[in-house]
């Protein structure tokens, strides 16, 4: 298989965690015979410093030409101050909306390696976790309409039975190949978008029997979920809540550093990023944890170019390489061998 791939590393630690993802996709080509090329494009403070701007129109055309994105993470302190619509977190958006990747799936997973690393009780987590948030990722109050002046602000959650339907059957499809739980979240207690969801989901939900659906508000959701996370296995959500969740989901499966995402439109083509940001505090230092990107890409082979078998490899290589021991710093317990981001990277490549 040929394919190309739109690299955006961004700022911070993002090209850090890249050229280790980018040491492991290379292996894998070279293992399974496929041909991976590459090309590089600039997003975030970088394209700020460099053009002016958080998105310039080459990176955007640049990715949408390639067969699929692998990004690393934007933003940093430096330009923490600039009006919104410069900040470099509008190049995320800007990629999201400018694609259609309305469909973001986020799974957390705890490895049984890293159990000690999570923070919940043995007796709450049993076995493990292993969930799944479908977060809707192209509407909503992050791009609604939206305004300020001196006194006051306001910005806009807005949905169509269209947007929320097409994210619905996605959540729907994985709970059916799943364990046939969904959970759906909102606030319809309050909001009329969540309302609208609710009737949406009750009404798809007919054409799949056998997936058992519940409802929770979102601010129940987040209590369950350090009360009870093992009564989750698919949740979906609209943006922001997924935003908020997918992180708390994150934390307790140990660390962020170790869960990838990827962001979907109907067909195969799809944008693939660690779900952390850009850690501006341990960028190339050689301290970053790059098993989330990794991971990431290993999800790429998966949904974008349904090798599965390659990403199964990726994934028990990365399982391999935590069972001997090896840790970075975020995830280091006692006894165990401390290794930068770019010892970790090969070990996951040779591992394969
Ligand atoms: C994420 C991030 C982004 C989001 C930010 C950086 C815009 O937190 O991918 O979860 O809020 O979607
Ligand atoms: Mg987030």
């Amino acid at each position: 298989m040929k394919k190309h791939i739109a690299v955006v590393s961004g700022d911070g630690i993002g090209p850090d965690i890249i050229r280790e993802a980018l040491k492991v996709l290379s292996a894998v080509g070279a293992k399974f015979a496929h041909t991976f090329t590459t090309s590089e494009y600039e997003a975030g403070g970088i394209a700020l410093d460099h053009t002016g701007i958080p998105l310039p129109e080459e990176t955007l055309k640049g990715c949408q030409e390639s067969d699929s994105v692998l990004l690393g993470a934007v933003g940093g302190p430096k330009w923490d101050t600039l009006p919104s619509h410069l900040r470099p977190e509008k190049a995320l958006l800007g990629l999201r909306g400018g694609m259609g990747l309305f469909c973001n799936l986020r799974p957390a997973i705890l490895y049984k390696q890293l159990a000690d690393a999570c923070p919940l009780k043995k007796e709450i987590v049993g076995e493990g976790l292993d969930l799944m948030v479908v977060r809707e990722l192209t509407g909503g109050i992050y791009f609604g309409e939206r305004g300020r002046d001196e006194n006051s602000a306001y910005d806009t959650m807005a949905y169509t039975v269209g947007e929320i339907e097409r994210i619905v059957r996605k959540a729907f499809e994985i709970a059916q190949k799943r364990s046939g739980r969904l959970c759906s979240v909102d606030k319809a207690n309050i909001l009329n978008t969540s309302q609208l969801w609710r009737e949406v989901v009750g009404r798809v939900q007919g054409d799949y029997p056998n997936v058992q659906v519940s409802h929770l508000y979102v601010d129940n959701a987040a209590m369950q979920l350090v009360r009870n996370p093992r009564q989750f296995d698919v949740i979906v959500t609209e943006n922001m809540f997924g935003d908020i969740l997918s992180d708390e989901a994150s934390q307790i499966t140990g660390s962020i550093g170790m869960l990838p995402s990827a962001s979907l439109r109907e067909d195969s083509f799809g944008m693939y990023e660690p779900i952390h940001g850009s850690a501006p505090d341990i960028a190339g230092k050689d301290l970053a944890n790059p098993i989330a990107t990794i991971l990431s890409v290993a999800m790429m082979l998966r949904y974008s170019f349904g090798l599965a078998t390659e990403a199964d490899a990726i994934e028990s290589a990365v399982s391999k390489v935590l069972d001997k021991g090896y840790r970075t710093a975020d995830i280091y317990t006692e006894g165990m061998k401390k290794v930068g981001t770019s010892e970790m990277g090969s070990l996951i490549a040779q591992s394969l």
